[in-house]
């Protein structure tokens, strides 16, 4: 069907009107973002056999709602590399499952070198996202101490439980936080409707559930106040328009599908009260690498005075990175994703050219927007300035804390 796209796993495709039927899918905390009023995460252990994995593919968005079964590491790092999932906390939870399929399907006594190799294949996948190697060296780190396969197994599986469950625990704190400040606006607009506008897929689909940038927006809408969402359609692979107007729809909050270019004008003319946008990786000095497109928001945020918050989990923060620009590795895709458009016609998902087949394309992933540009951080540990003093205020021990 595509040009990019390979698929090892087997896929369970189920429409969306059959959702209903299936059975809750989760081990541990409760589920709160829905489909079609049924409660999903984006990731979990199938009911049956807890060997196998199964996530959303989220390629199919939001035309089919498609369940993917992964068995393998390899199929794990397919499914990340080809962005069957995608965000930084999901790929982080993705990778920490993958490291455990390795431990389902090794049998024997595996080497520290085979690990190591099979931790590659997930760490070469996606460069930018730092939850990626935060989750998979977590994994081999608690490997080490183990000395039997029962033992590896169980303490994977733990690992990747805590790993996946931290994500939600801490976007649900992230939505408390950003709640306040949603609040703070609402009253100062003496309850007229907030405008709030987002990039790219910073939602439960990017996360494990609630999301980053998003979980505020679901807290705010839970609590009755009232808002609408500009979603910047995020070109080139669309994340805005397929997945965060698709997530905002079953959550029934107001929205606006706009075209990548459009925000600057909307903030010259009043119409943009904050953004909130996600991080796929934070230095120890407040610099944001996010989707591509995300520093121009921020340059005309700033020239027009509107709030520009970044909300993240701490799991995104590198503590080893202070100069985001000349830090942080950009992601670098295949030219197609921008010479092709994908949506739905004819009742069929299909691929069309927009450019001359002969012009070469570039397609660089993600930004950078150095932390000046930037109002504060949205943490699971409340608000800070987008600074070296204040991450460090609310996570004084560094890395030891996510
Ligand atoms: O390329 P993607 O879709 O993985 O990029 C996702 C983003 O840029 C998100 O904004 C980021 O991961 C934050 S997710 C909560």
């Amino acid at each position: 069907m595509s040009v990019f796209f390979f698929t090892f796993a087997v896929k369970e495709k189920i429409s969306l009107n059959l959702l209903d039927s299936r059975p809750h899918l989760l081990h541990s905390s409760p589920l709160k973002m829905t489909v079609n009023n049924q409660a999903y995460r984006t990731i979990w252990e199938k009911a049956s056999d807890t060997r196998v994995i199964q996530i959303i593919d989220q390629r199919y968005l939001p035309h089919e709602f498609v369940i993917e079964d992964i068995s393998t590491t390899e199929q794990m790092a397919t499914a990340i590399r080809d962005m069957h999932l995608r965000g930084a906390p999901l790929i982080g939870a993705a990778a920490a499952y993958g490291m455990y399929l390795t431990i389902v399907n090794e049998g024997s006594n595996p080497t520290d070198d085979y690990l190591q190799k099979m931790a590659d294949q997930l760490l070469q996948t996606r460069p930018t996202a730092v939850n990626l190697a935060w989750a998979v060296n977590l994994q081999l780190t608690a490997l080490t101490t183990c000395h039997s396969h029962e033992e590896r197994l169980a303490t994977a599986l733990k690992m990747a439980r805590e790993i996946t469950d931290s994500s939600v625990e801490k976007c649900f704190q992230i939505g408390q936080h950003g709640l306040s400040l949603i609040e703070k606006i609402s009253a100062a607009k003496k309850g007229e409707t907030i405008n709030i506008l987002t990039h790219c897929n910073a939602g439960w689909l990017a996360c494990v559930d609630y999301g980053t940038a998003t979980a505020p927006i679901y807290a705010a809408h839970k609590k009755g106040i009232d808002l609408h969402v500009w979603v910047d359609e995020t070109r080139p692979r669309n994340q805005g328009a397929r997945l965060t107007a698709w997530e905002l729809l079953q959550e029934g909050i107001p929205h606006t599908v706009i075209a990548d270019n459009v925000g600057g004008h909307l903030m010259q003319h009043g119409k943009v009260d904050m953004v909130i946008v996600g991080s796929d990786r934070t230095t120890r000095c407040g610099d944001v690498a996010n989707k591509i497109g995300t520093y121009l928001k921020a340059l005309a945020a700033k020239d027009n005075e509107v709030p520009f918050y970044v909300a993240l989990p701490s799991s995104t923060i590198d503590w080893e990175l202070r100069d985001g620009v000349k830090e942080i590795p950009i992601e670098e895709r295949h030219a197609n994703e921008v010479k092709y458009i994908q949506g739905m016609y004819d009742g069929k998902i299909q691929k069309v050219l927009l450019t001359p087949e002969e012009s070469p394309a570039t397609n660089f992933g993600f930004d950078v927007t150095p932390a000046h540009l930037v109002t504060g951080l949205i943490t699971e540990r409340g608000v800070c300035s987008a600074d070296e003093e204040g991450i460090m205020g609310l996570f004084p021990d560094g890395d030891k804390e996510s």
